[in-house]
């Protein structure tokens, strides 16, 4: 947990003053629902409590000068002139957001920014939708803008998709823009509409970070979405009226199997039993039936290894070690994959246990320490006091 106090501190003195304000907005982790968001589908995300702080204030000019503590660098730029910094890739997030913002034809100044994030980086726990939504919330709120909820989760996307160039779907910048304590988020990526669902009180979410993150993701998940989009055009000679992944059924796409290559054939396969298996799961979770919502999870696993094919053997490795320990309901990897993190449900009785028994069991198999996290389901984005 950071503390604001001290990151306003840090602000007071890299700029001489004082914030006007601190907000903050957190990592996520995705409880089932992978890779659907792009195909119009199903996801059911939690906000964790790791997040990405911004200590901010408005200057009178159109300067934004723009500091992180995790890289100790400082980026600085001008509204009228924002491009691309392939030097400094963090400072992309921010620099898309701003012009997201002026895109919409919203009047800001510039500003100084102080950023302090304790969400790992590249570890699938959205460190970079947290560090949008939390440098677009804090413009706005600079500048008495109102761009709130799904608005602001929009311009975060915008930001991700236009200027950093990862065609993401929405559901990180969503859930960190309108995560709810306690709950996880059934959200429809179609109309946006969602639903918040407790966690049962006596489980917990439990992430295990890989240590293993492959730079081919961001080009691995583009060509996932396209190999989706190639689906949806073969599948159109029989059924003209789809226009996503999200109104085939598992049916159909077994019925229409001949009209796509076989790669295509698997990612399509992923994708629509995911969107049945999420649906299903977040009516498991409503009854608290945590068998049949960690066998889900088990099985949307074992779609992402054999058909999406987007797990490493790390991952793979992460998810069985957890299977072995009584307690834990099911294991699967969690967001984009080519590495990152595990999630797991883990009955409160045995979280200590699991910690040990995963962490050591990964050491002595790859060597590697596993970052293990026990979350706990967080709001969305909102102002930290200090100031
Ligand atoms: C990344 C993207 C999300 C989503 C997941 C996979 O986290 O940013 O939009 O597609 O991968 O579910």
């Amino acid at each position: 947990m950071q503390d604001p106090h001290v990151i306003r501190d840090a602000f007071a003195e890299r700029f001489g003053y004082h914030p006007r304000l601190i907000v903050r907005a957190p990592g996520r982790v995705n409880l089932i629902g992978e890779h659907t968001d792009y195909n119009e589908g199903f996801v059911f995300p939690i906000a964790i409590d790791r997040e990405a702080f911004v200590a901010a204030r408005s200057r009178p000019d159109t300067t934004f000068r723009v500091y992180t503590a995790q890289f100790d660098q400082e980026d600085s730029f001008t509204i009228d002139q924002i491009e691309r910094r392939p030097d400094m890739p963090w400072a992309n997030y921010v620099r898309g957001v701003v012009k997201g913002i002026l895109a919409r034809d919203l009047p800001i100044t510039g500003a100084d920014l102080l950023i302090s994030s304790d969400v790992p980086l590249g570890s699938g726990l959205s460190s970079s939708a947290s560090l949008e939504v939390a440098v677009g919330y804090a413009v706005q709120l600079l500048n008495n803008i109102n761009l709130l909820g799904e608005e602001l989760a929009l311009l975060a996307q915008g930001a991700e998709n236009s200027f950093v160039g990862v065609q993401c779907g929405i559901m990180d910048q969503f859930i960190s823009a309108l995560g709810r304590a306690d709950h996880a988020l059934l959200l429809d990526c179609r109309d946006l509409s969602y639903r918040p669902l407790p966690i049962p009180p006596d489980v917990r979410v439990v992430v295990c970070g890989s240590g293993v993150h492959h730079n081919l993701g961001n080009s691995g998940y583009n060509e996932r979405r396209a190999a989706c989009n190639e689906a949806v055009r073969l599948l159109r000679a029989r059924m003209p009226k789809i226009s996503a992944l999200r109104d085939v059924s598992v049916a159909s796409l077994t019925a229409n199997a001949d009209l796509l290559p076989p790669t295509i054939l698997m990612r399509a396969r992923h994708v629509v039993t995911e969107n049945q298996r999420t649906l299903a799961a977040a009516a498991a979770l409503e009854r608290a039936d945590l068998v049949t919502f960690g066998r889900l999870m088990n099985e949307s696993h074992a779609s992402m290894r054999d058909d999406y094919e987007v797990s490493v053997p790390e991952i793979d490795l992460l998810t069985e070690l957890a299977r072995a320990v009584p307690g834990c309901y099911g294991s699967r990897l969690t967001g984009g994959g080519f590495g990152g993190s595990t999630v797991s449900m883990v009955t409160i009785s045995a979280v200590d246990g699991f910690v040990q028994e995963v962490a050591a069991g990964y050491l002595a198999q790859t060597g590697r320490t596993a970052d293990i996290l026990v979350c706990r389901p967080s709001e969305g984005v909102g102002r930290a006091t200090a100031v």
